[in-house]
Order: C-alpha cells, then sequence, then structure tokens
C-alpha cells in the first residue's frame, strides 16, 4: 500500500467501492452554503476532490472551482458529470505536494474534506504548507476533519483535534471552529468543521 502513489487510489477507485465517496456532497457544507452566513464566493482549489461531488456542489453555488486529484480515475467520472452549462469548474490532474509555482496565492478558497485523512500522516506539514502556499493572503481554509475518534490504522488515517491547532492555528486565524450536528449519520461526532483565516 502506497498512498503517496496515485496507483493505490486509482486502482480502489476502479476495481473496488470507494468506500469514503458519499455519493452527493455533505450536508455540513450544503447547509452552510444555504446559511448565508458564507464569506462571499471567489476561486476555490478542492484538493483530493475524487469524484467531485463537492466541487459541483461550490460551482452550483456560484464558485470558480479548481477541482484538484492525482488520480484518474474519479476526474474522468467528475468530467462526465459536469453539467454542459456549468462553466465554473476546471480540473488539474495533479499532487498536492507539488503544484506547480503558478498556482501560489491564487485561491481565495482552499475546501479540504478527507483528503488530510488520505495522505501519509508523516506529511501533514507539507500539505499545511501546500495549503498556505496556494491561498490568497487573507483567504480562507474551509476544512471538513474526519475522522477525529482515533481509530487505529488508515486511510482513512485518525486527526487529533491538537493536531488541526498545531498544524494550523498558528498561520491562520479562526473564523468557524465546531463539531457538526448535519454529518452524515455515519460521521456524526467524528467530524470538525473549521473556516480558517489566513494571516
Ligand atoms: C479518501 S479520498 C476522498 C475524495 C473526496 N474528497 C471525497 O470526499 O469523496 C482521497 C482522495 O485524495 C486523492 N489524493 C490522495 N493523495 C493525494 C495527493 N498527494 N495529491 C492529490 N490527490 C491526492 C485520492 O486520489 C483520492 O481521490
Amino acid at each position: 500500500m502506497n498512498v503517496n502513489h496515485p496507483d493505490y487510489w486509482d486502482q480502489i477507485y476502479k476495481n473496488e467501492h470507494p468506500r469514503w465517496d458519499l455519493g452527493k456532497a455533505t450536508p455540513v457544507f450544503e447547509n452552510w452554503l444555504e446559511s448565508g452566513q458564507t464569506l462571499g464566493t471567489g476561486r476555490i482549489a478542492i484538493l483530493g476532490c475524487g469524484n467531485g461531488h463537492d466541487a459541483l456542489l461550490f460551482a452550483d453555488n456560484g464558485f470558480e472551482v479548481t477541482a484538484i486529484d492525482f488520480a484518474v480515475e474519479p476526474l474522468e467520472y467528475l468530467k462526465k458529470n459536469i453539467p454542459k452549462d456549468q462553466k465554473n469548474i476546471s480540473l488539474l490532474k495533479a499532487d498536492i505536494f507539488e503544484l506547480p509555482q503558478k498556482y501560489s496565492e491564487t485561491f481565495d478558497f482552499v475546501l479540504e474534506y478527507t483528503a488530510y485523512c488520505a495522505i501519509d500522516p508523516v506529511r501533514r506539514d507539507e500539505y499545511a504548507d501546500s495549503v498556505y502556499r496556494i491561498l490568497k493572503p487573507n483567504g480562507y481554509l474551509i476544512g471538513l476533519f474526519f475522522p477525529t475518534d482515533g481509530r487505529p490504522g488508515g486511510p482513512p488515517f485518525a486527526i487529533r483535534h491538537e493536531e488541526i491547532d498545531e498544524k494550523f492555528m498558528k498561520r491562520f486565524s479562526v473564523v468557524l471552529d465546531v463539531i457538526p450536528e448535519d454529518s452524515v449519520p455515519r460521521r456524526l461526532g467524528k467530524e470538525r468543521f473549521v473556516i480558517l483565516q489566513k494571516k
């Protein structure tokens, strides 16, 4: 198993059921977008976008989406599912850790959902660096961190609450930090929804 290599993920998308795939966007993002308590729209990078349910949701809500994944299968799936009149999504096949320089300070928002728990945990500082680098000054990380239940093994590799603080809080200010009550049932109480602004 090498989670650092796209082949690991592609073969699951191709030959197995991607068990993390909710088949739709999470109600946490849907309800937040509907709440009107958002921070405007703009360019958003969706890291490890998978089959792209969140990419479609944010595009439908007026964001200019760059859906990023290093696996081919999910990007092909997403490509087929983008409605013809939806011009707000572009796909980028790229490694989160090797995003080209031209993406530095490009995005108003970065969306994290089940990418952080998918990467090798020893690379989590690098992940935080990538997020920081591609955000514009004062840009926002919208992060739904899962799983926070301390489960052994992975992926998904468990995320400690203190660790989220350690990795991000020094360089970001907290705009929102809640344990959502509208997670899908099997993830209820195991997610933490944060919106962090780049300092
Ligand atoms: C657990 S899946 C989650 C997919 C999607 N976020 C969702 O909620 O359905 C993790 C995704 O991250 C992608 N991924 C893992 N490591 C990556 C990396 N270093 N660069 C880009 N994508 C990566 C995988 O290919 C996979 O599609």
